[in-house]
């Protein structure tokens, strides 16, 4: 009787450890909503791409689970009128599908800003930077309003212009965020330059998470377990 109460409280310490460590990861992701104040505006063009992509809005953001298992991801960020100058790092908005950072004083943006940005496919700028990646990481580039519009994020590993994208022997290119493209394994391979070949390990799959919950579970087992025999 007593071991199986000290298991359903190691269980139920488990579980309390992953929801407070789920519940970390969405306020660092959701973090940059509220990089200024205000929220996304109904009339604003993020705030019709939210209410026509069913999103919710959340500060700056829309939001929006893919299905009920996946977290919030934000689709779309507003970060209209923020007295940005320099803009460094949007963590946690890499799923962003429509960005506005219009009426900013922006001076600089960190080449690598965007890395990693894969869907993001539609960009208000002040009409004095330059899309990111260059014109060549977009379908159509367009000044309209006093903003620069960088319209449809172009794949560059398949551009049949003057850039050819060499990855090494058994990766392949894949999109890595406009301008950046980043080589990938090909199945059945993984390692540096994917020459080692065989299944990709599982834990690092897992990540942190899973590694936590079982040094817990071993740890909380460990301390059942001892005073179990002292008893
Ligand atoms: C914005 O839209 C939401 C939902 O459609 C509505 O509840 C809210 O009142 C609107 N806000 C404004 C300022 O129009
Ligand atoms: C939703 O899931 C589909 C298929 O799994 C994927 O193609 C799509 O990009 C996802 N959308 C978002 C916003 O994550
Ligand atoms: C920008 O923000 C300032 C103060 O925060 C406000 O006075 C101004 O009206 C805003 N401009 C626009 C175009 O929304
Ligand atoms: C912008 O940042 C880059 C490095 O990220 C730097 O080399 C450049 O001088 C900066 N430009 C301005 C105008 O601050
Ligand atoms: C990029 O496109 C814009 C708008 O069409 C144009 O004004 C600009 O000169 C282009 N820049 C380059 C480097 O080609
Ligand atoms: C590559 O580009 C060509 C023409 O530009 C297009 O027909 C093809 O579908 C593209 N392939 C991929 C994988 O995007």
């Amino acid at each position: 009787m007593k071991a199986v109460c000290g298991w359903s409280k190691a269980v139920a310490l488990i579980f309390i450890f992953n929801l407070y460590f789920n519940a970390c990861y969405q306020l660092t992701e959701l973090q940059v909503c509220s990089m200024c104040g205000g929220t996304v505006l109904n009339g604003s063009t993020v705030g019709q791409f939210c209410s026509l992509s069913a999103g919710r809005t959340e500060g700056r953001c829309c939001v929006k689970n893919n299905n009920t298992i996946d977290p919030e991801r934000i689709i779309g960020l507003d970060l209209s009128n923020c007295s940005i100058t320099h803009l460094e790092d949007l963590h946690g908005a890499s799923s962003v599908f429509m960005l506005d950072l219009s009426l900013n004083p922006i001076v600089n943006i960190t080449d690598t800003t965007f890395q990693g940005f894969n869907k993001l496919n539609y960009m208000i700028l002040p009409h004095d930077i330059l899309c990111p990646g260059g014109n060549i990481s977009w379908e159509k580039v367009e000044v309209k309003d006093g903003n620069r519009l960088c319209e449809g994020q172009k794949n560059i590993c398949n551009q049949t212009g003057q850039l050819s994208i060499d990855c090494p022997e058994n990766s392949l290119c894949a999109p890595y965020g406009p301008g950046f493209f980043q080589c990938s394994c090909a199945d059945g391979y993984h390692g540096y330059k994917c020459l080692r070949e065989g299944e990709f390990p599982v834990l690092q799959v897992f990540g942190a998470l899973a590694a936590s919950t079982v040094v817990m579970s071993v740890l909380l087992w460990a301390t059942q377990r001892r005073k179990a025999k002292r008893l």
